[in-house]
């Protein structure tokens, strides 16, 4: 058997999703029973982009488990450019059980993973971010129970990390997805062609429209991001200036009022009010997103201890 690894949300199967999701659920009822890295065994946590809540969600998971988060700045490591990817996986998996990394492309974490000899999460890359959509499943069980049925609408940019994690998390866990993008920010063919394979399996759908109202009627779910991704800085005025192609996609009170009577509303954060999602809708009482928030801690914890556990049991 090789290390597993959390590159992309279909590196699990729907029965570990659910699984961790259960170990997520335990964990957050009892804190801090769950001690895998006692030790401390260290975790190495690497950001080559900006940072909030992955960095103390991770900290804090690491540190309830009894690790320790050896927190390293890609920037002044200059990952791939000082020396290469494969040299620092090396270095890094002789010094820690498991390594998270926020980066840029998707073949820079799996060159990590590929060299680590440890199990390696992704933390948020350009195409993925499963960390935070195993946080968003946990607090859709929350509010709704069951996963499976429940109708999950995201609007906004739909070729963006988000969109792309939520294709293949929410098709795993039995979810009808629905994205409302415009037809230049569709997601990544093979992404999609992915997904629906996987939601085929799983008894849910998946559907895309460039008609936001189409993608949120009568869903259970609403979720947006902010249209301009980190790395997308140079495109902020055609993304979110006036005449931006997003701006039918904006999560109002308006459009909210098209989803189900009871739909929650998510948002993975940083929110931009004004622009992606209206101060009401966000601060307004369908919103969850601070539980959701809360549930990257929970969630985190789940899938690293769930990893390291594995890795434990090839005897390494
Ligand atoms: N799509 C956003 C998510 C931030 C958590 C980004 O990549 O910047």
């Amino acid at each position: 058997m090789t290390v597993r690894h959390l590159l992309r949300d279909d590196d699990l199967t729907a029965a570990e999703q659910a699984a961790i999701l259960e170990r997520a659920a335990r964990i957050k009822a009892h804190p801090f029973s769950d001690r895998t890295l006692v030790g401390p065994e260290v975790v190495a946590v690497l950001f080559d982009k900006q940072t909030l809540r992955t960095q103390v969600s991770f900290s804090a998971a690491i540190a309830h488990l009894g690790g320790f988060p050896m927190i390293v700045d890609g920037k002044l490591a200059n990952i791939g450019v000082r020396e290469s990817i494969a040299d620092v996986a090396r270095v890094l998996g002789r010094e820690a059980v498991a390594i998270v990394w926020r980066t840029h492309g998707q073949e820079r974490i799996e060159e990590m993973a590929a060299y680590a000899e440890v199990p390696v999460v992704n933390a948020l890359t350009d195409d993925f971010h499963p960390c935070q959509i195993l946080a968003d499943l946990m607090t859709i069980r929350e509010h709704k129970g069951e996963l499976a049925g429940l109708t999950f609408a995201y609007v906004g940019d739909g070729g963006n990390n988000m969109a792309h994690s939520y294709l293949l998390g929410g098709a795993l866990a039995g979810l009808h997805v629905r994205i409302g993008t415009p037809a230049a920010y569709q997601p990544k063919p093979e992404i999609l062609a992915r997904a629906q394979q996987l939601a085929a399996e799983q008894g849910g759908s998946i559907t895309l429209t460039d008609d936001p109202i189409a993608a949120v009627t009568g869903a259970d779910v609403v979720a947006t991001d902010t249209w301009v991704s980190m790395g997308q800085e140079e495109e902020l005025s055609t993304r979110k200036g006036s005449g931006s192609p997003f701006t039918k996609y904006a999560v109002t009170t308006e459009l909210m009022a098209h989803a189900d009577a009871d739909a929650i509303f998510l948002h993975c954060l940083p929110a931009y009010r004004g622009f992606e999602v209206d101060a009401d809708v966000i601060d307004g009482p369908q919103s969850v997103v601070w539980d959701e928030s809360e549930n990257r801690l929970h969630a985190q914890k789940a899938v690293l201890s769930w990893l390291v556990e594995q890795h434990r049991d090839l005897g390494r």
